[in-house]
């Protein structure tokens, strides 16, 4: 029979984690620094399985999350994650109220419902319309009519939105209410997407789904397009991260916040997580440089005793003694790096920190003791980097990787011919001035005097959208398990050997001696 297991010769060469970290205690590595060693396997890519679970009420599907930095994560890299089946951790460089609001808009957002439709009034004329058709430039040329109350009074359809019409009053042109389909959104249900497309099957001609309230108040639009399109989608093996109420999940940064007098402020911290809980949000995350410190450990505390059930999630540490710390405190998830990350300073302005891979196996058998999980949080800047975590941690948070994405907030940038988007360090003094101060054991008033930033500001190339981006990483991490024969992420972890690359080993890694025509990005 041919042989499927180890045999010894690998095993003195290619070593568990266990025993591969313990007998390179005095040195740091980081993903560069190791490599995986091929197992025998009888999986294939495509039929691996990524879901991850963080905490008791907070599964992944995907072991993806977006950093909670204000270049990274607002709602619409939150909706993005969680559509592919990852979190979005909401930053908080912005007022409590409006960080409440972008949680609202990550758990109220129907997929494939245009929530903010473009509108007419009765009184235009059909020529004002064309001429918006031509100012926007809008594939489309059917739009709800809604009176100056936001009432649907009816339908202007695209076949009478025509320059022989123009000198017509909409009011004269179109669809009255009554002949227009419509349904609210509590008809729509827990499935909204199959609740329309039996609509659409039902309707024979009729394209386009209005969504109102009990009053008539419009509240989107459902196209049939649409439909379709996310309908191929769902047959994607990663399924959209949801919660009990089948909303997308979403978490957000909150920051272990002092008053005047330099006390933790526990009233503020609880009534605007109380706040960010009433808007169904499904974890939080006390984010600072140094978790392993008492004003962290107090906030994760005053939240534990608070909210019982939710997930907290709570770093950074990179000792087994700061993963006991935040586990005793309550936290369920614990974010390990210090430093790692692409606009990360704190190496070198306060000489501290732990290269990546050792810090996580240090961090993976603390946690796995205290029965909590880990995340790999920054330095990751390739699908293989992904791999190399996931041996240690239960999922990875990434800055870099999604800040030149489209859902990332800021605008695209032309410089040189080439786009990209802002991307800084929350140690940045410029983050520091917009909140994030605290987060570095600064005041916000300290950001604007002189004091040592850890982080930078820079420019990533601006990449399209994280669905794009996401299928790389995810494309890899399952290349990686297949070399491993891992079908799941529990499998990666226990069967993971490692070895490590000389520099002559690393530059073996990637491609040399060619002269590249092309990178195996895809556009
Ligand atoms: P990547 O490598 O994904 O790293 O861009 C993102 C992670 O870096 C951390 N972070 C910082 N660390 N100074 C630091 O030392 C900073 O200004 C800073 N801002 C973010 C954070 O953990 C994030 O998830």
């Amino acid at each position: 029979m041919a042989a499927t297991r180890n045999s010894s010769l690998d095993d003195t060469f290619y070593q568990k984690a266990d025993s591969f970290f313990p007998a390179n205690n005095r040195v740091g590595l980081t993903y560069d620094d190791i490599t995986l060693a091929t197992l025998y396997s009888d999986i294939l890519p495509r039929n691996t399985q990524l879901d991850t679970q963080l905490a008791e009420t907070l599964q992944l599907n995907i072991p993806a999350v977006s950093a909670d930095m204000d270049t990274v994560t607002e709602s619409r890299m939150a909706i993005a994650m969680a559509l592919n089946g990852g979190l979005g951790l909401i930053h908080y460089n912005m007022p409590d109220r409006l960080q409440l609001s972008e949680v609202s808009r990550v758990k109220f957002h129907v997929q494939g419902l245009i929530q903010e439709p473009i509108k007419v009034s009765p009184d235009q004329l059909i020529g004002d319309v064309l001429a918006l058709i031509e100012e926007r430039k809008f594939r489309f040329s059917t739009f709800p009519v809604v009176d100056e109350k936001g009432k649907l009074v009816g339908l202007l359809s695209g076949h009478v939105v025509k320059p022989r019409y123009a000198a017509k009053k909409v009011a004269e042109a179109l669809t009255p209410r009554k002949l227009v389909h419509t349904i609210t959104k509590k008809e729509l249900g827990k499935d909204p997407i199959a609740r329309a497309d039996k609509f659409f099957t039902e309707h024979l001609g009729i394209h386009k789904l209005l969504v109102v309230d009990e009053d008539d108040q419009m509240l989107g639009l459902i196209t049939m397009s649409d439909v379709e399109r996310i309908t191929q989608e769902r047959k994607a093996q990663f399924k959209p991260a949801r919660d009990a109420h089948f909303r997308l999940i979403c978490g957000a940064a909150v920051s272990a916040t002092r008053n005047a007098f330099g006390e933790l402020d526990k009233k503020r911290i609880l009534e605007h997580v109380s706040g960010l809980v009433e808007r169904g949000v499904d974890c939080v995350a006390v984010s600072t440089a140094h978790g392993h410190s008492q004003g962290v450990g107090d906030t994760v505390k005053v939240l534990r005793d608070a909210f019982p059930k939710l997930p907290i999630i709570a770093g950074n540490v990179t000792s087994a003694a700061g993963v006991d710390y935040l586990a005793d405190c309550g936290a369920n998830v614990i974010k390990i790096g210090q430093g790692p990350g692409s606009i990360c300073t704190t190496r070198i302005v306060a000489g501290v920190g732990i290269p990546q891979m050792t810090a996580l196996y240090v961090c993976s058998r603390a946690a796995a003791k205290k029965k909590v999980s880990i995340l790999a949080d920054g330095g990751i800047t390739k699908s293989g980097d992904i791999v190399k975590a996931l041996t240690l941690a239960q999922g990875v948070i990434c800055g870099g990787m999604f800040s030149g994405c489209t859902e990332a907030p800021g605008e695209v940038v032309e410089i040189g011919g080439k786009m990209y988007k802002h991307y800084r360090g929350m140690g940045s003094l410029a983050a520091m001035k917009s909140g994030s101060a605290a987060r570095y054991g600064h005041e916000k008033a300290d950001a604007t005097r002189k004091v040592a930033a850890e982080g930078i500001e820079a420019l990533k190339e601006s990449c399209g959208p994280v669905d794009r981006v996401l299928a790389q990483l995810i494309g890899g991490i399952q290349s990686g398990m297949g070399y491993l024969g891992a079908a799941n992420l529990a499998q990666l972890r226990s069967k993971a050997r490692y070895i490590r690359v000389s520099p002559a080993g690393q530059r073996e890694a990637a491609p040399h001696d060619v002269v590249e025509l092309k990178t195996g990005k895809t556009d």
